[in-house]
């Protein structure tokens, strides 16, 4: 498929369910700035993510943990003005939507900056959170599987969902969350037969990162995918390595995406 004209009218949740209704795959990238948001528009991908990997990816920090809700809400604000169509996509930063309270102020920052929807990690302990926020007209998409905010409680950067209970608790929480009202779902290092289970059962779209094609999209980090981490993920690809310049990988990672070419068998986890 060679069809990346940029979007002619902005994408919403809306487009998003319809997406997924058609079986057509949603594309979605990590940018921190506008001139990167601007080429990622222009690419015709359809969502952007400013996300907490800001902290490693920007920072320099080796996790995400010390980022602020004024480190994302400056991206999110210098993304804005580079995007062109994408729905922009802002992470909630590790602690910042620990009670209703922090949850609503950090929501209303983001969303002030620029955001169309707040993506949270955690698993069905969230659901009264994601209601209210939905409540208060604030689209929320969850983020399962592997969550990088927790990394000091789980230890180690590692596949989920390989054992019985770890799967059907991750099924347990995406239905909770689906009822409570998420909008989008990103799932992160899942084995690629849980993740299509986990897809199919869903009524919101499905975003997989290191969780296989059988899902509704793929999300990759930015730097990952431009091959500028020293160490990437297993599951990424470099999608600069046979094209001449950053615009083309954009557009190569998208209609990889779109013709289900990415990701192949050896870009997936089991
Ligand atoms: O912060 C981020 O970039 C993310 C992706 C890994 C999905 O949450």
């Amino acid at each position: 498929m060679k069809n990346t004209a940029p979007h002619s009218t902005p994408v919403t949740t809306q487009t998003l369910a319809q997406q997924k209704a058609k079986g057509e795959k949603i594309t979605m990238l990590t940018a921190y700035d506008a001139t990167l948001a601007h080429w990622i528009s222009e690419a015709g991908v359809d969502i952007i993510l400013v996300g907490d990997s800001l902290g490693m990816v920007i920072q320099g920090h080796t996790s995400t943990i010390p980022v602020s809700v004024a480190d994302v809400a400056y991206h999110v604000k210098a993304v804005a003005r580079g995007c062109r169509g994408p729905l922009i996509l802002a992470d909630a930063p590790f602690m910042s939507c620990s009670n209703s309270e922090r949850a609503l102020h950090t929501a209303q920052t983001l969303m002030q900056a620029g955001a169309n929807m707040i993506k949270i990690e955690g698993s069905a302990r969230l659901c009264p959170l994601v209601t209210q926020l939905s409540e208060e007209g604030i689209p929320v998409c969850g983020h399962l599987g592997l969550r990088p905010q927790s990394i000091n409680q789980i230890g180690a950067y590692r596949v989920h969902g390989r054992h019985n209970t770890e799967a059907e608790t991750l099924m347990a929480d995406v239905e909770a969350l689906v009822k409570a009202g998420i909008r989008l779902l990103v799932l992160e290092c899942v084995p690629a037969s849980l993740a299509a289970r986990v897809a199919a059962a869903c009524a919101v779209p499905v975003i997989g990162i290191g969780a296989g094609v059988d899902v509704d999209g793929q999300v990759l980090v930015l730097h990952d995918m431009l091959g500028l981490t020293p160490k990437p993920p297993r599951f990424s690809r470099n999608f600069l390595i046979d094209v001449p310049d950053i615009p083309a990988a954009l557009t190569a990672f998208r209609d990889a995406v779109k013709s289900k070419q990415f990701p192949d068998t050896e870009h997936q986890l089991s």
